[in-house]
């Protein structure tokens, strides 16, 4: 399934190497992912997100509260898929939806700390690290693509899908967050909806699936706070708001977005 990210030939394994017919290889690093970024992100300088964003997601995600969302896209996954997490972060939901679907399941995201951490947990899943830009996978060979709040990349989606094959994207809801969000700003606004066309990809379906939770201690509180992109747009005051709370109670929301491949 893999591709050699310089002259796009199929990687073959040997061992801890991945090699392509022009001899263009990659090593397997100790935690068991391999690395297919090129050009002049190679050199693993920081991109993408960095050890404290990656941390305090797994710290959240492993408390369950999003697993309503997991559960959901799991409805759409079948045992004999092979799936592909998009950006998949710290492969909370990667390792999740194999577990509850039996798909064979590989993700990637450009942060190689995230991906470090993933693989060095998740040891049934293959991790990489590539950019959505150019994704080191054969065209037509994914059933399900699962993107989770993170960037789009229309063309490479379309071309990786099967014909048959469906990429879900999933999108914070209006309301997603919205208890956080008041106790942090005078005059919180939803979220706006996305309703980007997209030329080589047909939305098929959308579906909003949401909650209510209270979360208890600043372990917690402060774990999915570091997650949002409000943790570094808020002013100093602001988040001191948040320092002294033992529970906040708020709605989750997510969109999830079914796409086709366009006639
Ligand atoms: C908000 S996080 C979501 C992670 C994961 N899907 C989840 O929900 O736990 C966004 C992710 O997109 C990744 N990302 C950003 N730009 C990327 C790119 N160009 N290619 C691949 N991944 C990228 C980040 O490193 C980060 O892990
Ligand atoms: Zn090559």
């Amino acid at each position: 399934m893999l591709i050699c990210p310089v002259c796009s030939a199929k990687l073959i394994k040997n061992e801890r190497t991945y090699i392509c017919e022009k001899s263009h290889s990659f090593d397997t690093a100790k935690e068991g992912y391999v690395n297919l970024l090129s050009g002049k992100h190679k050199a693993g300088e920081l991109i993408g997100d960095n050890r404290d964003m990656a941390r305090a997601r797994r710290t959240f995600l492993e408390k369950g509260y999003y697993d309503f969302l997991a559960d959901e896209l799991c409805k759409y996954i079948n045992q004999n898929d092979k799936l592909l997490d998009i950006s998949c972060g710290e492969g909370y939901y990667t390792d999740y939806m194999r577990r509850k679907t039996g798909a064979d399941v590989s993700g990637f995201d450009i942060s190689k700390e995230m991906i470090r951490l993933a693989a060095k947990k998740y040891k049934e899943v293959s991790f990489f690290v590539a950019n959505i830009a150019r994704i080191p996978v054969e065209s037509r060979s994914i059933d399900v693509a699962v993107q989770i709040c993170a960037p789009f990349s229309e063309k490479e989606f379309a071309r990786i899908l099967k014909k048959d094959g469906m990429l879900l994207s999933v999108v914070p809801g209006k309301r997603h967050l919205w208890g956080l969000k008041e106790i942090l700003y005078e005059n919180p606004y939803e979220n706006n909806e996305d309703t980007t066309e997209y030329e080589c990809l047909e939305k098929a379906d959308s579906i909003t699936v949401s909650t209510k939770v209270t979360l208890t201690g600043q372990e917690e509180i402060m774990s999915l706070f570091a997650m949002t992109p409000y943790y570094y747009k808020t002013s100093e005051k602001d988040r001191q708001k948040l320092e002294n709370l033992q529970t906040l109670t708020t709605e989750l929301e997510f969109v999830i977005r079914k796409f086709v491949i366009s006639e």
